[in-house]
């Protein structure tokens, strides 16, 4: 398994959380749950995916602006995350924040694996690609 696989993955069960999200309502038991989740696997993920993605890059000429632009966007997913932590459960503005969660997260997916995959797959050797992959999954593993 190489980086790019790895993070693709878990990209995938933020997809599939982000959507079971937007489907809560109130102050229930299934909306905290799918929250905590969501807010885990993000921060974990942009934890590991700044160490073992773009720390890497950022060195590079050609990465070092998408790189940061990268890790602006998982700044500003924390922002979200901060707001719905601050919201109440049952208050009607809990879902357009979340549902704006949804959507900033699935623009960054969506750009990390069509844009910056593309080019990262020029910089990394492939024995950086499969290290790399092995570190992020450990680091995902070891902080879920
Ligand atoms: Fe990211
Ligand atoms: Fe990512």
């Amino acid at each position: 398994m190489n980086i790019f696989e790895a993070i693709r993955d878990d990209h995938d069960t933020q997809r599939d959380l982000l959507g079971k999200l937007v489907k809560t309502s109130g102050d229930t038991k299934n909306r905290d749950e799918i929250f905590k989740a969501v807010k885990n696997q993000l921060q974990v993920h942009a934890d590991a995916e700044e160490r073992y993605f773009y720390k890497p890059l950022i060195s590079n000429d050609m990465m070092q602006e998408h790189a940061r632009h990268g890790i602006a966007e998982h700044h500003e997913i924390d922002e979200l995350i901060e707001q719905l932590e601050n919201t109440d459960y049952d208050s009607s503005a809990w879902l357009k924040i979340a549902k704006d969660l949804k959507h900033k997260v699935e623009h960054h997916l969506e750009e990390e694996e069509h844009t910056f995959f593309q080019l990262a797959g020029k910089v990394f050797s492939q024995t950086q690609k499969t290290d790399l992959a092995k570190s992020y999954k450990k680091h995902m593993t070891s902080n879920l």
